[in-house]
């Protein structure tokens, strides 16, 4: 019953290892380190944490299954592998729009993306920058940005946000970079990238953990990570907890799809597709770890919103031992977390170009990633010359949306639901109940329970949610 493989770009992984470093390097990234010990914080902690875990189980979990199977049961780009299964099931072709609407988000994801993670080449370099110094004044392990004041060290995220040039700049070096890796290949660049970064990224998370439980209030970030406290679980935290969950499993926005049609045939999907969820997972509760003791530990708001790694941490970096190599160490991991997420941003769209245009490898990815280039540089120029721009301020819940917000807010509110919900329904009760089942490669009460929750309880969910975040105030949501 498999379709046959007919993929022009016809790329496989070189082994079921290889596709679980690639996929969960694309879903461990900014999402993880920034996005969610963010909202965390934001939402109070404990009871975000839970329901966010609910969330990646119940319906995370399925819908990465979901779009996997889809991509290798296509074999294709995105919206070749949707079309391929569509017509395998007799159905209208018209239903490879879930692979087009997952592309253009894919594609606008990474347009802003990229411009976040040329905040932390930034920072790599202004890390970098105190480590060289302190290592020659002979005390490598002194604090970052020693002698310094707290106004001077958060004033160095205004400086960069009021400076165009170097705003574009970094976020051109970090395209370039995952241009370069998409256009080396599925085999000599994507997965060489993730069998060198996720490792290395592994080890320095764990190591910053470490010196946060020794140096930092390690329990007291414990028991606001996990103590759940009820009464701040609005609509909103819910809306922001499966938007998150969504954003940082990498779905609704092609990447999946896409890696999955490089998936072999005899790769065992459901538990390949567990082991993503669970990494990622375990990857934000960690930067949580790493995160909040080292912020406690000075007395920062753990509130502090996205200021929270490139102003407070900092902060707290000054006033630690060590804290200047530490802090370079830090925003290098969040550097290769990123890399790692943007290339499967890119290749989503670039599969597309290949597949679609019958472009080379190179020439697509250099064209993908030059025009979402050119978009983030509107976000760059939102902070500074266009600051006053409303992309979307005729629509009231992006009313008050710089450009690069705007994005962000578009994609995640509406595109992510919107794409996960039909993907929910396609693999749900559109396409061929056989082939789908042959693919999960689960059985009896297993596959009926995984149906359910494709079928039922994510077009349900996640369509509410979908609802509350498109007509504010339905319930006190804003
Ligand atoms: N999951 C990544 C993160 O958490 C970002 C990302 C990569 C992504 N690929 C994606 C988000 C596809 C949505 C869709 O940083």
């Amino acid at each position: 019953m498999a379709l046959t493989q007919s993929g022009s770009t016809g790329d496989h992984w070189s082994s079921r290892t290889a596709f679980i470093l690639a996929a969960v390097g694309a879903a461990v990234g900014l999402g993880n380190i920034w996005r969610f010990p963010t909202l965390a914080g934001e939402n109070g902690g404990g009871a975000f944490v839970l329901v966010y875990i609910g969330f990646v189980v119940l319906l995370g979990l399925p819908l990465v299954l979901s779009e996997v199977l889809l991509g290798r049961a296509g074999g294709e780009d995105a919206i070749g592998s949707v079309r391929k299964v569509a017509e395998h099931s007799n159905r209208s072709e018209a239903w490879k729009g879930i692979g087009a609407l997952q592309i253009t988000a894919g594609f606008l994801i990474l347009s802003f993306y990229s411009v976040v993670a040329g905040w932390v080449i930034n920072y790599v370099f202004v890390a970098g920058e105190d480590f060289l110094g302190a290592l020659f004044s002979g005390n490598p392990l002194s604090v970052a940005f020693a002698g310094e004041d707290q106004a001077t060290i958060t004033g160095r995220m205004g400086d960069l946000f009021a400076d165009p040039g170097k705003l574009i700049m970094l976020h051109a070096i970090f395209m370039a970079a995952t241009i370069w890796i998409v256009a080396s290949g599925v085999h000599d660049g994507i997965e060489k990238a993730a069998k060198w970064l996720m490792p290395a990224f592994f080890v320095l998370l764990v190591i910053v953990t470490i010196y946060g439980s020794f140096t930092g209030e390690f329990a007291r970030a414990v028991s606001f990570m996990f103590t759940p406290d009820f009464g701040k679980l609005n609509p909103t935290a819910l809306n922001e907890a499966l938007g998150q969950a969504l954003f940082s499993l990498s779905l609704a926005a092609g990447g999946l799809l896409t890696y999955g049609a490089y998936v072999q045939r005899d790769v065992k999907l459901a538990p390949t597709a567990a082991m993503i969820a669970i990494a990622d997972t375990c990857v934000a509760i960690l930067a949580g770890l790493m995160i909040f003791p080292i912020v406690f530990a000075v007395g920062l708001d753990p509130a502090a919103g996205p200021a929270l790694i490139f102003q407070s941490l900092p902060i707290a970096f000054n006033q630690m031992p060590a804290g200047s190599l530490v802090g370079l160490v830090f925003f290098v991991l969040i550097f290769f977390a990123a890399l790692t997420s943007s290339i499967s941003l890119l290749e989503g769209p670039t599969a597309w170009v290949i597949d679609r245009f019958r472009f080379r490898r190179p020439f697509a990815a250099i064209i993908v990633g030059g025009v979402a280039f050119l978009i983030g540089v509107a976000c760059a120029l939102g902070y500074n010359v266009w600051s006053d721009v409303r992309p979307l301020g005729f629509w009231n819940i992006f009313a008050d949306s710089d450009i690069l917000d705007s994005l962000d807010g578009f994609t995640g509110k509406i595109m992510l639901p919107l794409g996960a919900f039909l993907v929910a329904i396609f693999v749900g009760w559109i396409a061929d109940r056989r082939l789908i089942q042959q693919q999960t490669g689960l059985s009896g009460g297993m596959f009926m329970l995984w149906r359910f929750l494709v079928a039922w309880l994510c077009p349900i969910a996640v369509g509410l949610v979908l609802l509350f975040g498109l007509v504010p105030g339905l319930l006190g949501t804003s």
